[in-house]
């Protein structure tokens, strides 16, 4: 039976586009994703190109992608990895993935890169994503916030950032 020792992390790849695109199911979704840095909705069926020197991993059981997620260095500090796109599969939500899925992306951070902080920005109405986030230990910046400017709306974003060193 597949459990959670056969799950792992491997470079995306461009042929994992078609099944990742295939996740953001709908415009809402594909917006809270990506913020339409990779396009307006509906997206072709093009190779994924993530922005801004990110490195971008498929977490996977087997050999069937779960998720995934970029990290790239923050553009404000050295020592502050910044993870994006993450998602899940649908048919897979909510059994603890993409918690899964976040914690070995902040060993990743923490242990690979060598970071000494993660952050992330999130839109404030993605329940699911900040809960997601606070259960992996993530909060909230006070005093921080980016926005995005989507389809002529402003989409706000909270920031979240986790320490090395901090426990849940
Ligand atoms: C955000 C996302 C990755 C979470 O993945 P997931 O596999 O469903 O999350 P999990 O099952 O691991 O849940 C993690 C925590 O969030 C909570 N959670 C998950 N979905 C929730 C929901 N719809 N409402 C409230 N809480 C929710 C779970 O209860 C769990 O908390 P707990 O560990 O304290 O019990 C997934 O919903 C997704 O792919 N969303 C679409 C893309 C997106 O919005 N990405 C975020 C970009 S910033």
């Amino acid at each position: 039976m597949k459990n959670a020792d056969e799950r792992k992390l491997r470079p995306f790849q461009n042929s994992d586009s078609k099944t990742v695109l295939s996740w953001a199911k709908d415009e809402t979704v594909y917006y809270r994703w990506c913020a339409g840095i990779i396009g307006p909705w509906p997206p072709g069926m093009q190779d994924l190109h993530f922005s801004g020197n990110s490195d971008a991993y498929i977490y996977e059981e087997g050999d069937t992608p779960l998720g995934m997620f970029t990290v790239r260095w923050s553009d404000d500090s050295p020592v502050v990895m910044r993870l994006g796109y993450v998602i899940v599969d649908p048919a897979r939500r909510n059994q603890g993935i993409g918690r899964a899925m976040i914690e070995k992306a902040l060993e990743l951070a923490f242990d690979h890169y060598r970071a000494e902080k993660a952050e992330l920005a999130v839109f404030e109405d993605n329940l699911p994503a900040i809960a997601c986030y606070t259960a992996v230990g993530f909060q909230p910046l006070e005093g921080r916030s980016e926005s995005y400017s989507i389809n002529k709306k402003k989409w706000n974003c909270i920031v979240m950032q986790k320490g090395r060193e901090e426990q849940l």
